[in-house]
């Protein structure tokens, strides 16, 4: 099929390259001519596993334009798929998508085929059947029908979870369904050609569909990454808990994510969520539930454990140092998790400026994020290219994001360049045992004794 995307931001390029690659021709459409001109060159405009690759081995059928009258003569099926970010009441901002939208329906109203709209963008439950009313209004409901079919796409997995996804989530009527199965159908059965580098999931044959109205659709997506989002903020009060009683909450998260009813996924506790989606999506659910004046009490508790959990980490390292100010803090990672250069609602940010206010000084370090933090970070973080660089004269390390690379250090290593013995691992990824008898080593919810003897995880004492 001929498939049109509007936007190459995250979602829209990624959805674009996968649906290239179950052999769809796809037109990529940017008002951003810089990118536009880099994608014709072959380049990924953001770090993503695997997109470059993508780029290059679906390039006969992946096409770019700045020109959206251009780009939508070419489609059976257009995408909107641009930013929906928040606003400062916490509600999404639909500025890109009514643009979008108003800059479709102005092309597509002259072209002679019909054509299915189809919105991408996480928006309020109703959007979408509020734009297919325009549409309406305008007597073009022969030649342009609307869809909701929203995406569940994690940064650093993106292509794998668009060829791959655990469900479809189809919105729309009759028509739209019907159009959608079709351009899915690949994806569905899994009768695409596999990408290399990107193996399919063991056991998966069938992807399924959910068909359902628009208002439906927008609900799933927020309710997903509410409920995810729930499932961390539950194992961050559990851990904050383990600390109290001096339990492990690793264990504890194998042991109660074993039944097959609560899954171990997402619950691995930590210095909370950050990302472009959980922080945002969470906070539109609870304004949008406001708007209808429902008090959604457990998205509320969700958000609030989750803003007081990377300050609940800097008390931790706050009472083992007697007190922060002037004291040097080696802070490695600030990416909202590993796999991405995003920054975005990163808890790196909200623990810095913590930690600065309270008189510390900081060298940090990220694998990939390092030189865009100079614009996120104020001047006196000290931003080093090497971790070792980090480590100079460090009363304390503080892990905050769990890139491979920092869960190779050993107490030698930190030793080695570090003035203080305390070790702050924000995201429970460091072996505990390896610390013991030689520096202070401090998880979440691993315990209060200095030199904890627990095994990794519950698994291995079966
Ligand atoms: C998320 C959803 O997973 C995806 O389905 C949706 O489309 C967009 O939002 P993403 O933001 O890329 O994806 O990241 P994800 O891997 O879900 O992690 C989000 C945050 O939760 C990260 O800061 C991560 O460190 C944190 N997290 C995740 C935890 O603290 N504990 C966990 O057990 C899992």
């Amino acid at each position: 099929m001929k498939v049109a995307v509007i936007g190459t931001g995250y979602v829209g390029l990624t959805t674009g390259v996968a649906l290239a690659q179950i052999g769809h021709d796809v037109v990529c459409i940017d008002v951003d001519e810089r990118k536009i001109a880099s994608l014709r060159q072959g380049k990924a405009p953001f770090f993503e596993p695997f997109l470059a690759d993508a780029l290059d081995a679906n390039r006969s059928r992946l096409y770019y334009t700045t020109s959206i009258k251009e780009g939508l003569v070419h489609g059976d099926v257009a995408f909107l798929a641009v930013g929906t970010p928040q606003n400062p009441n916490g509600s999404a901002n639909l500025t890109y998508l009514h643009q979008a939208f108003a800059s479709a329906l102005s092309v597509l109203e002259k072209k002679a085929s019909s054509t299915l709209l189809v919105n991408k963008c996480t928006a309020p439950v109703g959007t979408t059947e509020s734009l297919s009313q325009e549409i309406a209004a305008r007597g073009l409901s022969d030649q342009i029908n609307l869809a909701s079919n929203p995406e569940f796409l994690r940064q650093g997995c993106a292509l794998s979870d668009n060829l791959y996804p655990n469900r479809l989530v189809l919105g729309g009527n009759a028509p739209a369904h019907e159009t959608l199965l079709r351009l899915y159908a690949p994806i569905i059965n899994q009768t695409f050609h596999l990408p290399a580098h990107l193996p399919r999931p063991q056991g998966l044959q069938q992807v399924p569909a959910f068909l359902v109205n628009t208002r439906t659709a927008e609900l799933a997506k927020y309710a997903a990454n509410a409920f995810l989002a729930m499932k961390i903020s539950f194992i961050n009060e559990v851990a904050n808990m383990a600390d109290l009683v001096e339990a492990d909450v690793i264990q504890v998260a194998d042991i109660i994510g074993a039944d097959v009813r609560i899954g171990r996924a997402f619950l691995n506790a930590g210095i909370g969520y950050g990302g472009s989606c959980f922080p945002k999506d969470t906070l539109a659910l609870r304004h949008m539930a406001d708007t209808h004046g429902y008090h959604f009490k457990l998205l509320s508790a969700v958000i609030e454990v989750n803003n007081a959990q990377c300050i609940r980490v800097v008390e931790k390292l706050r009472d083992a140092l007697g007190e922060l100010r002037g004291k040097t803090i080696a802070v490695l990672g600030l990416t909202f998790k590993p796999g991405t250069d995003d920054l975005r609602e990163a808890p790196s940010i909200p623990m810095i400026y913590h930690l600065l206010l309270e008189g510390a000084n900081i060298r940090a370090h990220d694998p990939v994020a390092g030189d865009q933090a100079r614009f996120v970070l104020p001047h006196k973080v000290k931003l080093c290219a090497e971790v070792q660089d980090t480590l100079e004269g460090a009363d304390a390390v503080f892990i905050v994001t769990e890139w491979p690379l920092y869960q190779k250090l050993t107490p030698e290593v930190l030793k080695e360049k570090m003035r203080g013995n305390v070790v702050v691992d924000g995201r429970n990824c460091l072996d505990p045992r390896l610390f013991a008898g030689q520096m202070r080593y401090i998880g979440v919810g691993r315990g209060l004794k200095p030199e904890p003897e627990v095994p990794l995880s519950a698994q291995m004492v079966v």
